[in-house]
């Protein structure tokens, strides 16, 4: 054993006493110094360690949740069906039907009736507008339709009058001898129809169309029928001039003719 210096073993000592430790008065430091310093380290991390790390999961603070993606919060802050959807959407097929009844209507009315309303304002002042007659006979309610099924006998009627369409000018039944509550007759009414020979077939024809469609209530005429109108007008000019009158001169209406105007 070598002698220790006394002052060190006075530090010694005093490191001891510093760090709390037993012992600061032994002589024997030899061992017991360098293993007590290490011996103090060394076990105090390992003593730490443990304790800390479950603390520092206790109070660590629980994740922020996730943030959410964009399309699912722009999702969840969107508004409802507004309450108003249902009804609106249970009056579409009214609208629907009023929205198709406004298109289709006007198709009827195509340039011929124009031309008919037109030619129309030389007869309203006997038959009156609405065709409710009065000096003349009464065109509508199906008035004249019965008088003349076959439209061709009607534009003969017009273009020669009373007069010339009877060959008389004493009272005489006229237009269709089978129709219906009985055959017209010129001497029911004053005065007379004139003859209206100057309307060329394209006036003709419409008059006769907006007579019979707009005023009597005939069924608006068929795209096939409006092409055809202007040629029968022609022809009732022709066999009126040349006496061939249907009705009057045992010429036969034509049933094909009746059944179109007829059926639209
Ligand atoms: C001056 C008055 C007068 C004018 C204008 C007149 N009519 Fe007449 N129309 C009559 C009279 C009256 C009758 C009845 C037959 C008769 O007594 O001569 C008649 C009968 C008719 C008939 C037969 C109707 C039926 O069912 O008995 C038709 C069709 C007709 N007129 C069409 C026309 C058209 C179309 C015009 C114009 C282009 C026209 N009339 C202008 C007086 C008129």
């Amino acid at each position: 054993m070598t002698e220790i210096p006394e002052h060190l073993l006075k530090r010694s000592k005093e490191r001891r006493a510093a760090l709390g430790l037993p012992g600061g008065e032994g002589g024997d430091s030899g061992s017991d110094s360098g293993s007590g310093g290490s011996d103090a380290a060394a076990p105090s991390p390992p003593a730490k360690a443990p304790a800390a790390a479950p603390v520092a999961a206790e109070e660590k603070p629980p994740p922020p949740p996730k943030p959410k993606p964009a399309y699912i919060a722009a999702a969840e802050k969107r508004k409802r069906i507004p309450y108003w959807a249902m009804p609106v959407v249970a009056l579409l097929p009214v609208w629907a039907f009023i929205y198709a009844e406004g298109v289709t209507a006007p198709t009827q009315q195509d340039e011929a009736i124009v031309v008919g309303e037109e030619v129309y304002s030389s007869c309203s002042g006997c038959h009156l507008p609405n065709g409710g007659g009065g000096v003349g006979a009464q065109l509508n309610e199906g008035e004249v339709l019965a008088t003349f099924p076959d439209p061709v006998a009607m534009m003969q009627w017009i273009h020669l009058g009373s007069d010339e369409w009877t060959g008389t000018t004493a009272a005489a039944p006229y237009g269709d001898p089978e129709r219906e509550g009985g055959p017209r007759d010129t001497g029911t009414l004053p005065s007379k129809m004139p003859a209206f020979a100057d309307l060329d077939a394209t006036e003709l024809a419409g008059v006769t169309r907006y007579v019979r469609e707009n005023l009597a209530g005939e069924a608006p005429a068929s795209p096939e029928v409006q092409e055809l109108y202007e040629e029968w007008a022609q022809l009732a000019i022709d066999n009126a001039e040349e006496g061939e009158l249907i009705y009057q001169d045992g010429v036969p209406p034509d049933p094909e003719r009746v059944d179109l105007v007829a059926g639209g």
